[in-house]
């Protein structure tokens, strides 16, 4: 007999391991009935069950006891049972309920994407498009923090953060001393001031990648350009500390940035070192692999990045040229 586990997820079957969770279930699956997730992040320990954007329906609960549960889960949290049947976009409770987590969320998010520097690949921005209402209706004073200095090369924004954790649980198993967490209970929580304390550590610079929203941003990328300006390229160097893996944001013939590399699900592959995200920002700094994979429905795409318009330092150098002659003729087809 089979030890994998049988459920549904909106109609379609699939197997997985006894112990996944229902999103990692339906990332199996992926596609669009994959549940959004703003804080669940498969790299960090014990991340999720915080900002429940990821709200499913179990209208069955399991083959031995098939009664549905009683309220709407989270599905990074709720493990799968064998028989269980799992509604996500075919259920209009989740659809309603996922607005109001959207409508919480954005309670004291302000709404400042044209000055922010993670529009273009904010999540809350996407599940805003998607779900969220055209105003809203809370009448209160917005929250507002005392600004903090974290150091020359992280920009912390208070009023943006969701409270996710990811940061904290970033900063507690990348960088092995973990010095701040959310102090604070209710609307009063916010990220502790001991964040300034991490910054000395190599790995710091995760918390950038990890934050969905722009809370977190990259001092030395800051306001010098917009995300759909700019052209993603992976690449790579031989790095002691890490493994060297990033995705080089190009304008023109400058790196203007340097991130690790997100997949499908925005989580990033490997964790990248300080010296690479902050110091190396020369093209003979790194060896270049090829353009980065940006999915069609974001607006990096708007700028035709798929078209393939051969960066500078590509098109001078021969050996680059070689590498890239299939997208050169995929671009001429185009
Ligand atoms: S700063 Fe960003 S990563 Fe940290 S808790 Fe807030 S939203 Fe999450
Ligand atoms: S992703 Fe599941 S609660 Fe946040």
């Amino acid at each position: 007999m089979s030890d994998q586990v049988k459920l549904t997820i909106d109609g379609i079957s699939v197997e997985v391991d006894p112990g996944t969770t229902i999103l990692n279930a339906a990332r199996q699956i992926g596609g669009d009935l994959v549940p959004p997730a703003m804080c669940y992040y498969s790299k960090l320990e014990g991340s999720g069950g915080k900002c429940r954007t990821c709200l499913v329906k179990v209208s069955k609960g399991s083959e031995k006891d098939p009664r549905p549960m009683p309220k709407l889960v989270a599905s990074c949290r709720t493990t799968v049972m064998d028989g269980m049947e799992v509604q996500n976009l075919t259920s209009p409770e989740v659809i309603e309920a996922r607005k109001g987590v959207v409508e919480m969320l954005l309670i004291n998010h302000p709404l400042d994407c044209p000055i922010c520097d993670q529009a273009g690949e904010c999540d809350l921005q996407n599940l805003g498009y998607a779900h969220g209402a055209s105003g809203t209706r809370y009448e209160f004073e917005r929250r507002t923090f005392d600004k903090i200095d974290i150091g020359d090369k992280i920009q912390l924004h208070m009023t943006r953060c969701i409270l996710c954790y990811r940061c904290v649980f970033t900063a507690d198993q990348i960088t092995n001393n973990r010095v701040h967490g959310i102090l604070g209970r209710g609307d009063t929580s916010e990220i502790s001031t001991y964040i300034e304390k991490a910054i000395t550590n190599d790995f710091s610079g995760n918390v950038i990648d990890v934050c969905p929203v722009g809370a977190l941003t990259d001092k030395t990328f800051r306001f010098t350009n917009r995300v759909w300006f700019t052209k993603p390229v992976d690449a790579h160097r031989n790095c002691p500390t890490c493994k060297g893996k990033v995705t080089l944001w190009y304008k023109g013939e400058d790196v203007i940035r340097v991130t690790g590399r997100k997949n499908h699900y925005g989580e990033v592959e490997d964790f990248i070192c300080n010296t690479c995200r902050f110091e190396k920002k020369k093209t003979a700094d790194w060896v270049i692999e090829n353009p980065t994979p940006i999915e069609r429905t974001s607006v990096i795409s708007s700028n035709h990045y798929d078209t393939l318009i051969p960066l500078p330092v590509i098109q001078k150098n021969k050996v680059l040229i070689k590498a890239n002659e299939e997208e050169f003729a995929r671009t001429k087809k185009i």
